[in-house]
């Protein structure tokens, strides 16, 4: 199978300047694209610590960084970061840390892990399939009002109330069990509109987020990135979609602004909790047209780039 180009890869190791003896952790190794690259940029004694939740990730890391002493890779969430770099061995402080959010080319190929609306498959839709309940187990037990809620604050679904109410009038007849099924179920619900787009897209967004917790494991990785990294590390964020990088930017201005309560006084009076800990590194980051021919799923790509303050 051909590698894939991993998205924005110049502009991340911009972001990173990555250091030849530095300590970088890639929080979403994937098919460690970018993992690859960091690599590549460092020298003997630098050393990469990767992170994953999905299974399949990691085997395949696992296999192809076999020879590779600078990597470790580690199964887990990365809104347990912390805890999961000190389980890796890194005891100091690190360089860098990225997280290329969203799910990889193989989780939404893979018809099996139940991503897609292209293949049918089993609705799953869970990056790490071994555990939590999957789409299918949260469709099948969620209140109509819930399914709402989740439509239309996670995938921005203006008829998230008829899309409930088809999945819930369904599911009374059969369960809702392949991807296959709930893309029909959304598509004999709502009118065709969004030319090229099909109608289950911001359905099958909305669920993926909730499923997988996607906003909620940024919100808490984020801060635990800040706190790992040295002062002059790098924190590169690359996200997919609006809400994910509304979060994003919002976290990295708080960050870059200190505690407001502490707004306009001197410096030395700001006590260190409230400082700034964080300086923006130039602003949003879009892929160029090129990138964007050679590889579509790069088009909605948005990095932020930001750089950890002395204490
Ligand atoms: C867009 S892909 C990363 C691709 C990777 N940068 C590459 O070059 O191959 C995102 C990866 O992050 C993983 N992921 C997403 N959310 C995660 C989380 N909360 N904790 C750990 N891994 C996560 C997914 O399983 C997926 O493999």
């Amino acid at each position: 199978m051909a590698a894939h180009r991993p998205v924005l890869l110049d502009e991340v190791l911009a972001g990173l300047s990555v250091k030849p003896d530095g300590r970088y952790c890639d929080a979403t190794f994937g098919r460690g694209g970018h993992a690859a690259a960091i690599l590549a940029a460092l020298g003997p004694t630098g050393r990469v610590c990767a992170i994953d939740r999905d299974p399949d990730a990691v085997a395949a890391g696992r296999d192809r960084f076999a020879a590779e002493p600078r990597l470790t890779l580690v199964r887990g969430s990365f809104g347990g970061l912390a805890t999961l770099v000190r389980a890796a061995g890194v005891d100091g402080e690190l360089q860098g840390v990225l997280l290329d959010l969203g799910v990889s080319s193989p989780q939404l190929d893979e018809a099996r892990r139940g991503f897609s609306f292209m293949q049918d498959g089993p609705l799953d839709m869970r990056m790490d399939n071994e555990s939590g309940p999957s789409a299918a187990q949260w469709l099948s037990r969620a209140g109509e009002r819930e399914i709402v809620d989740v439509l239309f604050r996670l995938g921005e679904e203006k008829f998230s109330r008829r899309i409930a109410r088809a999945i819930v009038a369904a599911r009374v007849e059969a369960p809702i069990a392949t991807t296959g099924q709930l893309a029909a179920i959304v598509a004999s619900a709502v009118p065709t509109r969004e030319p090229g787009k099909h109608p289950a897209t911001r359905t099958f967004q909305a669920i993926r987020i909730h499923v997988n917790r996607e906003l909620e494991e940024v919100e808490a990785a984020l801060p635990q990135a800040v706190s790992l990294l040295a002062p002059g590390g790098r924190l590169c964020v690359i996200s997919f979609h609006s809400l994910e990088d509304r979060l994003v930017k919002r976290f990295m201005r708080r960050e870059a602004q200190g505690d407001p309560v502490y707004a306009g006084l001197p410096d030395h009076t700001v006590p260190a909790h409230a400082r700034p800990r964080l300086q923006l590194v130039g602003g949003a980051v879009m892929p160029t047209a090129a990138e964007v021919a050679a590889n579509p799923r790069a088009r909605s790509a948005v990095l932020r780039v930001a750089e950890r303050l002395a204490a």
